[in-house]
């Protein structure tokens, strides 16, 4: 695992913005599996700006969403749809029709539980048919989940329905008019499904993400931290701001191997 420890929230957009724009000019079908919630946001401003400044096409680019809530209208303006199109999809060249969602379509309100398992299992299928994601973005939750993976979600799971805890609930509810308009399930790929990408990049900036990044880069692996399964993904990047920094114990040497980085080393 390598972690990149920055200044601010910028510096880690900037550095992520780079890592997404090197994978998308490299490979001619590229596969970049997308986050929701407000860590990402400054990466997809940042590369809405390079494309306007035509530094970057996402033309051919096939796109994966973590999760997507059960329950909420299509078009939702808090739907991860929603989301993903108003922050980032809806202001570049991407085509609409390759921007995945899981549980799409089945999701909404009134669907029946075999009809949006169907919809997981057509998900997981879809992304090995793009032949797997290159570049996965990732946040963590406060309780260390990543997508809507909650503790003590399995290492090995799939695209599937969770139950959100009431902490991620109130934590979601400042995008909603209050916490009961927050849906209780959810769709979300499984840790098995986020460690089968190619690169994990995980970004979280701020005080309030101190606790969970420490848990997932430095405490034991577990369930109980689902972001903890990073660290058994071979090529996994971690970049936090000072903020999120606080709690690590190693935090020295991350720095210092960041700093003596040599040209020739790939992450
Ligand atoms: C949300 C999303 C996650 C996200 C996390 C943190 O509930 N499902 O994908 O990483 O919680 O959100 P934020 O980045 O807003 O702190």
């Amino acid at each position: 695992m390598e972690v990149v420890i920055l200044a601010d929230a910028d510096a880690v957009a900037a550095y992520v913005a780079d890592a997404i724009v090197n994978v998308v000019g490299s490979r001619p079908m590229p596969v970049l599996g997308l986050a929701t919630g407000s860590s990402p946001l400054g990466v997809y401003a940042e590369l809405v700006r390079r494309h306007r400044a035509g530094m970057v096409s996402f033309h051919d680019v096939r796109a994966f969403l973590l999760d997507e809530y059960i329950g909420l209208p299509t078009g939702h303006p808090e739907s991860y749809r929603a989301f993903i199109d108003a922050h980032f999809a809806g202001l570049v060249d991407i085509d609409a029709a390759n921007v995945h969602v899981p549980g799409a379509g089945a999701a909404e309100e009134g669907v029946s539980g075999a009809a949006i398992a169907d919809a997981c299992v057509a998900y997981e299928a879809d992304i090995r048919a793009a032949g797997g994601v290159d570049l996965q973005l990732l946040g963590i939750g406060a309780d260390g989940h990543l997508g809507f993976n909650e503790p003590t979600s399995s290492l090995a799971s799939r695209t599937r329905v969770k139950t959100l805890t009431e902490q991620t609930r109130r934590d979601n509810a400042r995008f909603f008019a209050g916490i009961d308009e927050v849906p209780r399930h959810v769709v979300t790929q499984g840790i098995g499904t986020i460690l089968d990408a190619r690169h994990l990049v995980l970004i979280a900036t701020g005080a309030a993400k101190a606790a969970p990044i420490a848990r997932a880069v430095e405490g034991p692996l577990t369930s109980m931290c689902p972001a903890s399964a990073i660290q058994l993904h071979p090529t996994a990047t971690v970049v936090i701001d000072e903020a999120a920094a606080a709690h690590l114990t190693l935090a020295d040497y991350y720095r210092t191997t960041f700093a003596n980085k040599p040209a020739w080393q790939t992450p």
